[in-house]
């Protein structure tokens, strides 16, 4: 298969290539395409067929459920059989945005789609090009990250290329991802709703309308966890080895390894780049870090690194969704 690039404005894409980008989907191939956070695999929701190419072309795992994204919250409420009203609150706060919201499955999305469960997970991207695609789809559109299963999320369309040239029939390009990790997913089917996986919404900002909402990890020492594929600790990590440290290890973990060592740390650090060994600063700030991490593990995958030495993170909420990924990265 040919993958075609066609490449967008970001701010405002141009219609008629939104408009071939849309026939594609509507006739059941696969189209990568820009949200916020990171690149989707798209591809119709509600075409069992379509949907499931998604899977062949990633190399996913069947049981691992799919986000159906649509074009506005009224979308999501028109396709969702029970809309409660926090999911009203959540998505009149949150969307267009990085919240995606696990609500009753509706009839229209095949089980399949939803990795065999009565839940769907819902939502409404903000990103200029996602909306205008969406809106000229008119259908719920499949999206998981568009990279082969267990790789690095894609931020461009150059990351996308890397991993699926050849396995779908269209990336459009619409720049980089301004926030870099994937959403936030809030499970609102059970007595509480559980945050499956953090994501720069935070938790307290989910709890400021929901004051119950409790991290996954909470919920299974309560013994109130449902099934949540998808969710095994091994994901989103580089070809090269990750190893998570403390600041004032970092020096010794890179005398101990030989290869070509990447070294990644939270704001500037006094270890200077050497023969063999990459110093990466990035911010210090969670928002700014987020946006940059995906874009430096694929840099230092590309240099050839065998090594990834990744300071760890601060312990507060707004870095839960960078330390999340980290540690998967790491397992
Ligand atoms: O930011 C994002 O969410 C990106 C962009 C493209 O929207 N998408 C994304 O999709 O990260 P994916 O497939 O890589 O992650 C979807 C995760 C699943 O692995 C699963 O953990 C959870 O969302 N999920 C999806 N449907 C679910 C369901 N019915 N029940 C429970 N969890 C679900
Ligand atoms: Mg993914």
């Amino acid at each position: 298969m040919m993958t075609e690039l066609v490449s967008v404005d970001p701010h405002a894409p141009e219609s008629a290539r939104i408009a071939r980008c849309a026939a594609v989907l509507l006739r059941g191939g696969l189209v990568a395409f820009p949200t916020e956070t990171v690149y989707g695999l798209g591809a119709l929701a509600d075409d069992e067929a379509a949907a499931m190419k998604i899977y062949a072309a990633k190399g996913r795992p069947s049981h691992n459920p799919l986000i159906s994204h649509v074009a506005s919250a009224r979308a999501a409420r028109e396709l969702a059989p029970v809309w409660s009203e926090l999911a009203d609150e959540l998505a009149e706060q949150f969307w267009p945005g990085p919240l995606t919201l696990v609500v009753p499955r509706s009839q229209k999305i095949p089980r399949s789609v939803c990795g065999g469960l009565d839940a769907m997970a819902i939502r409404v991207p903000a990103h200029p090009v996602a909306l205008a695609l969406l809106r000229a789809v008119g259908r719920p559109v499949a999206a998981p990250s568009a990279n082969r299963s267990n790789e690095l999320s894609p931020t461009t369309a150059a990351h996308v290329l890397r991993g699926l040239d050849g396995r779908i029939d269209m990336v459009l390009d619409g720049g980089a991802c301004r926030v870099g990790l994937e959403s936030t997913v809030v499970d609102l089917c059970g007595d509480v709703p559980v945050i499956l996986r953090p994501g720069t919404i935070t938790i307290d900002q989910v709890r400021a309308i929901v004051p119950t909402v409790r991290m996954r990890a909470e919920s299974v020492a309560h013994g109130q966890l449902r099934a949540s594929p998808g969710m095994d600790a091994k994901h989103y990590a580089p070809r090269a080895r990750l190893v998570l440290s403390p600041r004032d290890g970092l020096r010794a973990q890179i005398t101990e390894s030989s290869g070509l060592i990447g070294v990644l740390t939270v704001g500037p650090v006094d270890i200077p780049s050497r023969d063999g060994v990459i110093v990466s600063a990035l911010s210090d700030e969670a928002s700014a870090y987020s946006a940059a991490l995906y874009e430096r593990l694929h840099w230092l995958d590309e240099q050839g690194c065998t090594l990834i030495v990744c300071e760890r993170v601060p312990e507060s909420s707004e870095w839960d969704a960078a330390r999340d990924r980290l540690r998967r990265a790491a397992s």
